[in-house]
């Protein structure tokens, strides 16, 4: 039998891929569970869910350090933001993908599947990396089959599949951010209720006195914070934690999809605001007035990218020579 790679979190969308894969497309399946930074009850999940459903092979692959260093890091020094929203969970994805074709090659399988269905815009972002770095073939259960969420629940039912996802919201969360968007956050009319925040205090809970932080940077890139040198994952943990205490960082837009669709999406991500308005502040004071306007306009051409999918455009590296410079 061939063997499948599944991206998986233990959510409702990979669980029942794995069963798809495995009856309807005849596959061995393998699951790995790539940590960025994602909380450990997220990581434990996907470990219970593939115990669970008996998923010959489990990983749990650690890319922390690589995701703030290689990913993050270069986010911070574009000054990264689509439409106000950082980038965490696009800043993400090509990693994944990558750690994913890692996995499949080590287990000699044939196919990588992920869990997207055919509306948002991770399919393209897993997949413009599997395409251009390996000749696997790509299965996207969910998307192939054109199911929702009640036939997938339908379905899972079927198999005697239990299912240890009880969340209301579609939430994607790693160290640069938290998204979340569904159910009554889908009409814009609907005020976000309080209950969907996680790493942020509300305006009238956060403090009434300022909190003063200092951030040193070497090269654009963070190593400090209030004079304590920390490595970029801590250092982002204290920043999300300091901002989020004085309610810095809750995004709440209607986005522009890649397929043209607009979505109503909430993001926390106190750290990533408080990091980027530093370097901002960094480079009004270094810059020369061309090379700010300069900037500004590249900083809009690097979101665009990293949104779009676009993270082995070469404008992308073109993009980073000159930043760095
Ligand atoms: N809209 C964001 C993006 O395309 C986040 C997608 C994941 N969000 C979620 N709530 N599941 O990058």
């Amino acid at each position: 039998m061939e063997k499948v790679v599944l991206a998986f979190s233990g959510g409702l969308d990979t669980t029942v891929c794995v069963k798809l894969l495995e009856e309807e497309y005849n596959y061995e399946v393998v699951t790995a569970c790539v940590d960025v930074g994602q909380p450990a009850e997220e990581l434990q999940k996907s470990q219970n869910s593939a115990d669970k459903i008996n998923t010959g092979k489990h990983y749990i692959i650690d890319a922390k350090d690589e995701f703030a260093n290689e990913y993050i890091a270069r986010g911070i020094k574009a000054n990264a933001e689509y439409e106000g929203y950082p980038l965490s969970t696009a800043l993400a994805r090509p990693l994944i993908a990558m750690k994913i074709i890692e996995i499949a090659e080590k287990e000699g399988a044939t196919a990588i599947a992920h869990g997207c269905t055919g509306k948002g815009n991770d399919q393209f972002r897993f997949e413009a990396i599997i395409r251009s770095m390996s000749d696997f073939k790509i299965i996207a259960p969910i998307r192939e089959m054109n199911l929702t969420r009640t036939e997938e629940k339908a379905y899972a039912e079927s198999k005697g599949i239990e299912l240890s996802y009880d969340k209301i919201y579609s939430i994607d969360e790693n160290l640069w951010g938290r998204a979340i968007e569904g159910d009554v956050l889908e009409d814009p009319a609907n005020e976000p209720p309080e209950e969907i925040y996680e790493w942020t205090k509300s305006a009238e809970d956060a403090k009434d006195t300022p909190t003063k932080v200092s951030i040193e940077f070497e090269e654009g890139v963070p190593i400090a914070i209030n004079g304590e040198m920390m490595g970029l994952v801590d250092l982002i943990n204290k920043a999300n934690e300091i901002a989020g205490e004085n309610g810095v960082g809750r995004v709440d837009i209607i986005e522009n999809r890649m397929i043209g669709l607009k979505s109503r999406e909430i993001y926390e991500t106190p750290g990533a605001k408080l990091l980027i308005a530093a370097h901002q502040a960094l480079e009004e004071l270094v810059l020369t007035t061309d090379e700010l306007r300069f900037a500004e306009y590249m900083s809009t051409l690097y979101a665009d990218l990293v949104y779009r999918a676009l993270w082995q455009e070469p404008l992308r590296d073109d993009l980073d020579q000159a930043i760095d410079n």
